[in-house]
């Protein structure tokens, strides 16, 4: 992590409502009271959605909501550890043995896998560390965690990791909407399926340029090493690879290995027995959604009058491609994305200027680019039309649905 340790604030716990509940209900459970607090932001992207393992940058924010955990060090070499949400069970095992059932995606496994990335390496441990959940994630969220400033999104650029400042346009909100459809990205296999089409896709490019392609990993490797521009590489890509879905037999006559080889050197554990894979589809996105970074970091430097519905309309160019060329939306982040571009007609402009998916999808939130000045009939317009029609959704709707200003990063509270 390009960063120090993390940031301390010294708090007035009774000015704290949620700290203050937390050590009520730790001293209620383990009998004394925490040492320290530690909270991390939630975040949002605003675009580059599935670049950040081929390598490419993005542009996340941390927004306001946070995560808290309340902490006592403890001499023995046994961790316990409980929730606020009875749902999630006590557990306790000992720090040396931590075992993480990759094929149960319980609570606990993503304190254990931290507690064994500081084990195992302490640079870029959070990256890492997800990895032993069993996803191949591209580092996002655990970067603008830890880089995050209030008021600022950032581009957060990798190998290596660097973040510069993005002033979002003054004259716009951003409002997250959770679609109140749940996808668990380490039980299902869809994150590290794209993942591997990319990494596939970096593989018979580079093998179709000549270049060393058992060590390609990355779709950026690929660009860096052709020395082109986004532009040529997807002209490269239409002029390699067919629409069509390519079978592993197919992948495997292409590089000249065996199946066996390509299950144990190349492929993810959970990815061992798809038999397709589409990579004309994922090469396209992959590299316009680069470009549309750049754009939209180009546009909140430049800040012409014009600014939000070019940054609108790069967002819906994101979701388009995420939609039809990534697949990873779902009926519902369609639907919601709908609901958020509708009321623009004629004078009558009331809705965002651009709406899409954020992170990985199938599921989870939209984030919607909406003039301040609307905001409210917006937000009023978006519950009546996406969550009082449909009572799961209308329970959920108090936290599914809010604007954010960009947040500050992870940081450790200390009773003043
Ligand atoms: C998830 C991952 C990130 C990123 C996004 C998609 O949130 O954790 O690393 O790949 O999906 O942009």
């Amino acid at each position: 992590m390009a960063s120090d340790a993390p940031a301390t604030l010294p708090v007035q716990l009774a000015e704290q409502p949620r700290l203050l509940k937390l050590k009520k209900m730790f001293i209620s459970k383990f009998g004394s009271a925490p040492k320290f607090y530690a909270r991390a932001p939630g975040r949002v992207n605003l675009i580059g959605e599935h670049i950040d393992y081929c390598g490419y940058a993005v542009l996340p924010m941390a927004i306001e909501h946070d995560i808290l955990i309340a902490v006592e060090p403890v001499k023995t070499q046994i961790v316990e550890l409980a929730n606020t949400n009875p749902l999630y069970l006590d557990f306790s095992t000992s720090v040396n043995n931590i075992h993480i059932n990759k094929t149960k995606p319980v609570w606990h496994n993503y304190f254990l896998c931290g507690l064994k990335g500081i084990q195992v390496e302490l640079a870029e441990i959070c990256t890492k560390s997800e990895r032993y959940i069993g996803t191949e994630g591209g580092g996002m969220d655990q970067s603008i965690s830890f880089l995050a400033e209030e008021g600022t999104a950032k581009l957060i650029e990798f190998s290596p990791l660097r973040a510069t400042d993005v002033r979002l346009p003054s004259g716009a909100a951003f409002v997250i909407a959770n679609s109140c459809v749940e996808m668990n990205k380490a039980a299902t296999s869809h994150y590290n399926i794209r993942v591997m089409e990319c990494r596939l896709a970096a593989k018979l490019l580079s093998k179709s340029k000549d270049l060393e392609w058992k060590k390609m990993l990355k779709l950026q490797e690929v660009q860096a090493k052709l020395g082109v521009s986004l532009k040529e590489m997807l002209t490269i890509v239409e002029e390699v690879f067919h629409l069509e879905p390519y079978s592993v037999e197919e992948i495997c006559t292409c590089l000249g290995i065996s199946l066996e080889e390509l299950r144990t050197q190349i492929l993810s554990q959970n990815t061992q027995d798809v038999t397709t894979f589409k990579l004309y589809q994922r090469a396209k996105h992959v590299y316009s959604e680069a470009g549309r970074v750049l754009e939209f970091k180009k546009i909140c430097n430049e800040a012409p009058a014009s600014a939000i519905q070019l940054l609108g309309e790069l967002m819906n160019q994101s979701h388009i491609s995420c939609r039809d060329m990534y697949e990873c939306s779902c009926p519902e982040l369609d639907q919601l994305v709908d609901i958020c571009l509708s009321w623009n007609h004629g004078i009558m402009q009331f809705g965002a200027v651009g709406s899409r998916l954020t992170g990985a999808g199938w599921g989870g939130c939209t984030v919607s680019m909406v003039p301040s000045d609307k905001l409210s009939t917006f937000l009023t317009n978006v519950k009546e039309a996406y969550y009082k029609s449909n009572d799961q959704r209308l329970a959920l709707e108090k936290n599914s649905l809010f604007a954010t200003k960009p947040g500050g990063g992870a940081l450790v509270f200390l009773e003043a």
